[in-house]
């Protein structure tokens, strides 16, 4: 049963092959959903000089209430780690959310056009969130079998998502290692059922087959990679100090 599906794989890694060497079509796939006037505002904001300072008084106004003055979401709920998330992804994301494939309305309505504003403010508050730190406390999940959790890791996504969960700039992929274990389960789920229309087409295929166990193992692992931008422990942003740290979000679907 292994060896078929390892034989499988490999046909499929070849496939991918050729697909990575197109890299025009990737990024045809994965705007496919995208309406013209988002595809613009999401390739603006990757040209334009973000100003950090603006970033920062976004990120205050329309990101901390949900994310955090750290920008490290919650432990074990939906609110995902978006610090040091890479600036295209985030862009892409943004885009995304405001197009409506990302099934989140409350995603949406924060980063819609009214309260956040054009391409500008989108490249001003994700520089500002990529350059903040990680946590040092991220819900890793479980402690079993991350050695078959590196294995699956190795062999089905480190072509993606690079070598250690640090994510490609060029092809927009995220940035996973040390993301919320929680948040890491619920996406991949999302993904794998279509729920997250934005998701990777060739990913989806490729972990169609994976059992409840390889995804415990392999996001388990991911949660455990420690990124090389993590905070020191007891760090906190020092540009929102008096922020009441006894915060929490509402709790989420
Ligand atoms: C009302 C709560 C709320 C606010 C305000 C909010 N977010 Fe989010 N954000 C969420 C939730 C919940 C998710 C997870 C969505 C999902 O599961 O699809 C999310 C997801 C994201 C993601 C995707 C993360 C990933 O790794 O896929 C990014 C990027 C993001 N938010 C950035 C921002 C920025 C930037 C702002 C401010 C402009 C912001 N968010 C404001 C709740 C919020
Ligand atoms: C063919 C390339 C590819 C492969 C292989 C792949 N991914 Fe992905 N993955 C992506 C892209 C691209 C995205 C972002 C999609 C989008 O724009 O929302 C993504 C998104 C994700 C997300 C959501 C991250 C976030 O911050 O929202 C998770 C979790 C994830 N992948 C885990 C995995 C794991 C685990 C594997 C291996 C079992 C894997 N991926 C294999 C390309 C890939």
């Amino acid at each position: 049963m292994r060896k078929t599906r390892h034989a499988h794989r490999t046909w499929k890694r070849i496939a991918l092959a050729s697909l990575l060497a197109a890299s025009a079509s990737i990024q045809a796939e994965a705007f496919k959903h995208t309406a013209p006037e988002h595809l613009k505002e999401f390739e603006e904001a990757l040209k334009l000089e973000p100003n950090i300072d603006n970033g920062r008084r976004l990120f205050k106004t329309y990101c901390i209430t949900c994310h955090g003055p750290e920008g490290w979401g919650v432990a074990g709920s939906g609110y995902p780690q978006i610090a040091g998330q890479l600036k295209e992804v985030i862009i892409k994301q943004l885009a995304d959310f405001r197009a409506g494939n990302r099934d989140n309305p409350i995603m949406r309505s924060f980063s819609s056009r009214r309260s956040l504003g054009g391409p500008q403010e989108i490249a001003d508050v994700a520089a500002y969130v990529s350059s903040l730190p990680m946590t040092p406390r991220n819900d890793k999940g479980f402690n079993l079998r991350l050695e078959e959790g590196k294995r699956i890791y190795d062999e089905l996504c480190a072509d993606c998502h690079g070598e250690k969960g640090e994510g490609d700039h060029k092809k927009h992929v995220p940035r996973i290692q040390g993301q919320h274990y929680s948040y890491l389960m619920r996406q991949f789920n999302w993904i794998r059922n279509g729920r997250r229309r934005n998701a990777d087409k060739k990913m989806v295929e490729q972990i169609q087959d994976m059992t409840p166990r390889e995804q415990t193992a392999v996001m388990s692992y991911v949660a455990h990679i420690r990124p090389d931008n993590v905070a020191p422990e007891g760090w906190r942003n020092p540009d929102f100090d008096n922020f009441d740290r006894s915060w929490r979000p509402a709790k989420i679907r």
